[in-house]
């Protein structure tokens, strides 16, 4: 098996959780229990999800000068990710407001502070440092300035390196960003956002026919699982693992860190799937966006994520395979 990096381009937070009976709606107070802090943001929650699994990763992206700011390389670095390319800026590190009702759902809004200082440039020049290349894995979000995730994704293409693009949040993303993406990992709100309402296996093929250089559209369904859609291929439902949520936060970002450690590792993109899917599922029975997310051995102890791909899509050539061939 390969076993290329996973560069993460994207954002740190720091998240400020209240736990409460029921999400509040527009104009009301819900009282919950004790604020927690929990270290954040999705591009940090990825990157972190890759290392547990065993991947080498290094980390892009920006935090302020300030407390938050120490906490948050500290505690990747404590991960063993890469944060010579994490700079230090005159802003204040990124917070994100979370409250989870006892559901696990929650409600999150961002105070992106650092991460918007995260430039094309800045970006590029990271890639380049890192001599990313063929085998590797670059893995953007958008919780940073679209026009940094563009710089990295072309430059990390042009360089041969697998790429892949968690469109999250959806909102304002210039549709010309994904043309450098091998696969795309919407959620189903954020595929409605980027390819219309409707079913989901409809809406991946309409952003694959609108998208040419995509390779792949994988939609995370939250509770149902994730389906893979392949440009070459017939979809590919991939049922959720069974688990008892407590804190769904940081769910998606654990299916894409899983995801690109997978592949950096040269798995399969259908059996790549089947082990974020079960990564995601045990990421949420712990409170924090990282407080579950699994090590390479719980993974397997699980029993999950090493499920056979359906008929016809584990082929390699088909081009599921090699996500940078997109
Ligand atoms: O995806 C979950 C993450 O979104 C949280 O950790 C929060 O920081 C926001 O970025």
């Amino acid at each position: 098996m390969g076993s290329g990096r996973v560069v993460v381009v994207g954002s740190v937070n720091v998240d400020l959780v209240v736990v409460a009976p029921r999400l509040p709606g527009p104009g009301e107070t819900v009282t919950g229990g004790d604020v927690a802090r929990h270290h954040g943001g999705k591009g940090g929650n990825q990157a972190v999800a890759a290392a547990r699994l065993g991947a080498a990763v290094a980390f892009v992206g920006a935090v302020g000068r300030d407390d938050f700011g120490d906490a948050a390389r500290a505690a990747l670095d404590a991960e063993g990710i890469d944060t010579r390319h994490l700079a230090t800026v005159d802003r204040p590190t990124g917070v994100a407001l979370v409250v989870v009702d006892e559901r696990a759902e929650n409600l999150i809004a961002v105070a992106p502070g650092a991460n918007g200082a995260v430039t094309p440039a800045a970006a590029v020049s990271a890639l380049a440092a890192l001599a990313v290349g063929p085998g590797d894995v670059i893995l953007a979000c958008r919780e940073i300035p679209s026009a940094a995730v563009a710089a990295a994704l072309a430059a990390a293409r042009a360089a041969g390196a697998a790429t892949i693009l968690n469109p999250a949040p959806a909102d304002g993303l210039d549709p010309a960003v994904l043309d450098a993406a091998s696969v795309v990992t919407p959620n189903e709100a954020e595929l409605a956002v980027l390819a219309g309402p409707g079913d989901a296996g409809a809406a991946a093929r309409r952003l694959l026919a609108a998208h040419p250089g995509v390779g792949s559209v994988v939609v995370t369904l939250g509770a149902r699982g994730a389906l893979l859609v392949a440009r070459d291929a017939p979809p590919d439902a991939v049922p959720p693992a069974p688990v008892r949520p407590v804190d769904t936060t940081g769910a998606g970002d654990t299916f894409n860190g899983a995801l690109a450690a997978a592949l950096a590792a040269g798995r399969l993109l259908p059996v790549a799937v089947r082990r974020a899917v079960a990564a995601a599922g045990l990421s949420t029975t712990r409170p924090g966006a990282r407080g579950g997310m699994p090590t390479a051995a719980e993974l397997d102890a699980a029993g999950a994520g090493q499920g056979t791909p359906g008929a016809g899509q584990g082929t390699p050539g088909a081009g599921q395979g090699t996500p940078g061939a997109g």
